[in-house]
């Protein structure tokens, strides 16, 4: 399976999928990696680890649309299967992804459908909930409303803070992220409609 990413930052989940991908146990081919930011430390990983890397800057479009052509012209080229969003912390358009025609994919660090949107931990924090946690699911139109794939709950404790549950909820989130991607890529995850199953025995 062909895989496009899309990342803003770190870069931190795509590093766990590349670690995973060149131990074998990820069987999928990293067709290319985009960004809309040139100094994101995802290119960088992209780069050491032989992908093909591209930035999108937003400064270099006269607006968004133009921005999500060449991105979609790009992953035609490369033939892209899946679209995994590792921290692309820019909303894709409902016409990109109507015209993709393949499933994309995201991670989000709460368990949705709490907390979507920007500062999720801050957001979880503020409530005061015991549990918070992180989520992959498919893109739909909405903002963080696609079907859910896998999800993973970690405790909040009262003297956390934002880094501290973002931390504790990144070392999950590098777990479910490539399991995710391997059971999509193994083909043992079916959607319809809202509903999700994934069969990991047969
Ligand atoms: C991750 O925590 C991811 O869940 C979050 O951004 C971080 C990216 O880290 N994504 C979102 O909030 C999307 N709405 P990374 O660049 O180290 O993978």
């Amino acid at each position: 399976m062909k895989v496009a990413v899309l990342a803003s930052g770190r870069g931190s989940n795509l590093q766990a999928l590349i670690d995973e991908w060149q131990e074998g146990s990820l069987p999928v081919e990293f067709a290319g990696v985009g960004s809309d930011n040139i100094n994101a430390q995802a290119l960088v990983r992209a780069e050491k680890a032989g992908i093909p890397v591209r930035a999108f800057l937003r400064e270099n479009y006269s607006d968004k649309e133009a921005q999500e052509k060449d991105i979609l012209n790009w992953f035609e080229e490369l033939g892209a299967e899946l679209l995994v969003l590792a921290g692309y912390m820019r909303v894709l358009s409902p016409s990109f992804i109507r015209q993709a025609d393949y499933p994309i994919v995201n991670i989000h660090p709460s368990l949705l459908p709490s907390f979507p949107g920007l500062h999720a931990q801050k957001q979880a924090l503020e409530y005061g909930v015991r549990v918070s946690g992180c989520t992959v699911h498919f893109v739909d139109e909405g903002m963080d409303t696609g079907p859910i794939i896998l999800q993973q709950a970690v405790p909040v404790f009262d003297e956390d803070n934002v880094d501290t549950l973002s931390e504790r909820i990144l070392k999950v989130e590098h777990e479910i992220y490539p399991e995710a991607i391997r059971l999509l890529a193994l083909g043992k995850v079916k959607r319809q409609g809202r509903k999700v199953t994934i069969y990991r025995h047969s």
